[in-house]
C-alpha cells in the first residue's frame, strides 16, 4: 500500500467517526432561531405531559410542533404525549402521536389551517419536531419520512439507557446519516436543555432520584413510582 492511500484511508475512518459523534452545540443560534427560543418549546415539550393527565407519567415522552418560519420565537402547531397506555396501541411514541395529532389539526375541515392532506404532507417540510428525549429508530425514521425542516431532542439515548431505559440503540444521527435518499434535508439539534428534561426521566428506575416538580413518591405493586 502506498503512503498517500494509506493516509487517506485513515482520514476517511477518522472523517466517519467524527461525523457519527458530533452535534452541533445546542446553545447557538441555528437557522435564526436562539437557544433561548428553542429553550422555553422543549420546556413546552415537557408540560406537554400535563395533556397525560399527571406531570410525571412513567412514559415522559413530550413533543411540540413549531412552526418557525412564521415568526418569532415560533407557532405552535400541535403537541403529542406517549399514548401506548392510553390506548394501547404501542407504536403511539409522543412523536408519532405528535404527528398524527397535527395530521388531523392540519386537515379539520372546520380548523384553522382546513388543509387538503397533498398539502399537510407538503406543510410538515416547514416545521420543527422538539422532543424531550431523543428519539427511538421508528420515531427518528418518521421524522425524516414526514421531511421536518428541524428536529430537536433533549435527553439522549445513551442517557436513557445509561437510567435503565430499554431502548434500541440506534442514535438518531445514524438514521439521519442513512437516509440521504430522501428528497427533503433536515436538521438536528440534540442536547437542547437536557438538564431540565433529564430530571423526567431519571428518577423510573432509580428510587432514590427526586420525582418531578408537582409529583410524590408512592409505593405501588412493590414498585415506587411518582404521582
Ligand atoms: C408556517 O409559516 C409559513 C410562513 O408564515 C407559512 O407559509 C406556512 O403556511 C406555515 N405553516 C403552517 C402549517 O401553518
Ligand atoms: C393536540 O395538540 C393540541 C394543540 O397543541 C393540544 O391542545 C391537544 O391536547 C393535543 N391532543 C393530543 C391528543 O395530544
Ligand atoms: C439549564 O441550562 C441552560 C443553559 O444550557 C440554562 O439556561 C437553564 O437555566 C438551565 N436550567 C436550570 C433549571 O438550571
Ligand atoms: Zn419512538
Amino acid at each position: 500500500m502506498n503512503i498517500k492511500f494509506h493516509s487517506m484511508a485513515v482520514f476517511t475512518v477518522f472523517a466517519t467517526a467524527v461525523s457519527a459523534t458530533v452535534l452541533a452545540n445546542p446553545e447557538l443560534t441555528i437557522n435564526g432561531v436562539s437557544f433561548e427560543s428553542r429553550a422555553n418549546w422543549m420546556r413546552l415539550a415537557n408540560s406537554a405531559l400535563e395533556i397525560s393527565g399527571s406531570p410525571c407519567p412513567f412514559a415522559a415522552f413530550g413533543t411540540v410542533i413549531v412552526n418557525h418560519t412564521d415568526s418569532n420565537p415560533g407557532k405552535l402547531i400541535c403537541m403529542g404525549v406517549n399514548e401506548n397506555s392510553k390506548t394501547g396501541n404501542p407504536s403511539l411514541h409522543g412523536e408519532i402521536a405528535a404527528i398524527k395529532n397535527c395530521t388531523a389539526i392540519l386537515t379539520d375541515p372546520e380548523g384553522d389551517y382546513r388543509l387538503t392532506p397533498a398539502e399537510a404532507q407538503i406543510a410538515f417540510e416547514g416545521l420543527s419536531l422538539y422532543t424531550n428525549a431523543e428519539s427511538c429508530p421508528m420515531c427518528a425514521s418518521a421524522i425524516r419520512w414526514s421531511g421536518f425542516r428541524e428536529y430537536i431532542y433533549g435527553t439522549s439515548i445513551e442517557t436513557l439507557i445509561n437510567q435503565g431505559w430499554g431502548q434500541i440503540r440506534v442514535p438518531s444521527v445514524n438514521i439521519f446519516e442513512a437516509s440521504y435518499d430522501l428528497p427533503i434535508q433536515s436538521r438536528l439539534i440534540g442536547n437542547l436543555l437536557a438538564n431540565e428534561t433529564d430530571p423526567f426521566f431519571l428518577w423510573q428506575y432509580n428510587p432514590s432520584y427526586p420525582c418531578p416538580r408537582g409529583c410524590t413518591r408512592s409505593r405501588g405493586l412493590g414498585a415506587s413510582l411518582c404521582s
